[in-house]
């Protein structure tokens, strides 16, 4: 029996997330939410509530299914990785955004912080992952220094199959190939993409390459647990269905109605009227370097599922909560200053760790200097726990609204609960705002203009369009 098959376990892992530091009894009037706005709001979570389930069930919010729906495709998964793991040195993921974010966040997580500079041996055999996720010709140029294209396979993944960084990074690493290997190079290619539209599945038919869908349903941000995120973890030795497991114990976890009891919905809900009342700066601020990106992919869920022009009705209403990444303790020495003493416009979010996987004890030294020998016979997780306590004390003492959500541990079960309850805060908040979070109209504009400038067919009245622009003045550039 696999340890997340028995209950005491899960349990023993439930994520936590302690919001005292968001309400007017702990933080104040002034700036915190009373639990009388949270009441007030009942019709509409309720409502809220019902329309999660509605749209689950009428399948437009598919994300939510991934846990249970890819038992044949995780076994593909796992036999694929290992027939990675036989013939390579290198993964590189080609791709950006959701298409990216993804798997860098939980690669940081789960595997050795050095990772790519561990022997093969020390990487248990695994390969080195590197993540393609810009189009920096200086980056590009730079991964050729670090890998052996004869012994790399790439994954290309794209959900439209046709973004203009992706494609063009394949373009790069195909011809590469192609010159190195002539007909062969085709099984050091994976697409992921979707399964009938797009250039990618197009082109991945053509040639032959292996290919892993993107289920229809389920966009861009919210598919780091469909082979998107599965692959590149599982060729790395993550165990992936672990982390289908924490994801399908967050399910259970938010999928009561009842805000006081779904860690989801009440984070929503603490954000929506924080929102109201003018906190439009959402910071997330981990206190282990295993969770920084877990900050950027976050950043990426919530900007462009919430930053929204019109609502559901069509109306003009510009939302959104601007995401900010930090990180303790390091950014105490950076940002923690504008948070307690800037505008009352934030939301800082904590993710907490309960135990760290190390234990690192601070030696002691300079028993005659007192102000530096208080520091030995601790630990560094014993300064790290207190650091990130000091700075929500902080936070409290200014009236900044905190939370902390906190993993007992972090692994493979943990960060599959930590990304499933935060696309389901999100999905629960565009219900509160009144908007599509699954959309991105805003990203659309940008990579339709980038195909124009650059002379895609069918995009001549985009480009017409663009070319009417203000032209820069000259006194404006200094
Ligand atoms: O969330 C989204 O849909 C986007 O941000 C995409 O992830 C990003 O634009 C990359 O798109 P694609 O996977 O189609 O290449």
């Amino acid at each position: 029996m696999k340890r997340y098959e028995k209950r005491e376990w899960k349990e023993s892992m439930k994520i936590t997330m302690d919001f005292n530091n968001m309400m007017s009894e702990v933080i104040g009037d002034e700036q915190g939410i009373s639990k009388a706005s949270i009441d007030q709001l009942s019709d509409r979570l309720k409502e809220a509530a019902q329309a999660m389930k509605d749209k689950r069930k009428a399948g437009k919010m598919d994300f939510r299914d991934l846990p249970y729906n890819q038992k044949d495709i995780v076994k593909d998964l796992i036999d694929t990785a290992n027939k990675i793991k036989d013939r390579f040195d290198a993964f590189v993921v080609l791709g950006i955004g959701g298409s990216a974010l993804g798997p860098i966040a939980v690669q940081q997580a789960l595997n050795h912080m050095h990772y790519n500079e561990l022997s093969k041996e020390d990487r248990g055999g695994y390969p080195r992952l590197y993540v393609v996720d810009n189009v920096d010709p200086e980056r590009m140029d730079a991964l050729f220094d670090v890998i052996d294209i004869e012994k790399t396979a790439f994954n290309v993944i794209t959900k439209s199959g046709s973004t203009s960084e992706t494609m063009s990074q394949f373009l790069i690493i195909q011809d590469m190939l192609k010159t190195k290997l002539g007909d062969k190079y085709q099984d050091h290619i994976i697409a992921t993409t979707d399964a009938e539209n797009g250039n990618l599945i197009k082109i991945a038919k053509q040639e032959g390459f292996k290919t892993f869908f993107i289920p229809r349903g389920v966009g861009g941000r919210f598919s780091e647990l469909t082979p998107v995120g599965l692959l590149p973890a599982a060729v790395c030795g993550i165990d992936i269905e672990e982390l289908l497991a924490g994801a399908a114990y967050a399910d259970e976890l938010s999928s009561v109605d009842n805000v006081y009891e779904n860690m989801a919905y009440m984070a929503a809900t603490l954000q929506y009227l924080a929102m109201k009342a003018g906190k439009n700066i959402s910071v997330m601020m981990p206190y282990a370097d295993s969770l920084k990106y877990m900050a950027d992919w976050y950043a990426q869920l919530w900007a462009e599922s919430l930053g929204k022009r019109y609502d559901l009705e069509g109306k003009e209403v510009f939302v959104g909560q601007t995401p900010v990444k930090a990180l303790g303790v390091t950014d105490q020495h950076s940002q923690v200053q504008l948070y307690t003493e800037g505008p009352f416009d934030k939301v800082v979010t904590f993710l907490g760790v309960g135990e760290y996987r190390k234990t690192m004890e601070i030696a002691r030294g300079y028993e005659d200097i007192p102000a530096v020998s208080f520091l030995g016979g601790h630990t560094l997780n014993e300064l790290i726990h207190a650091e990130q306590a000091a700075t929500e004390y902080a936070l409290l003492k200014a009236k900044r609204l905190n939370r902390t959500i906190t993993l007992p541990v972090v692994n493979a079960f943990t960060i599959g609960q930590l990304l499933y309850l935060l696309e389901v805060e999100t999905a629960f908040a565009g219900e509160l705002l009144n908007i599509d979070a699954f959309d991105q109209p805003g990203v659309e504009e940008g990579k339709n203009a980038t195909y124009a400038l650059l002379g895609r067919p069918g995009y001549e009245e985009k480009k017409q369009e663009l070319d009417s622009r203000p032209k820069k003045k000259e006194e404006y550039i200094i």
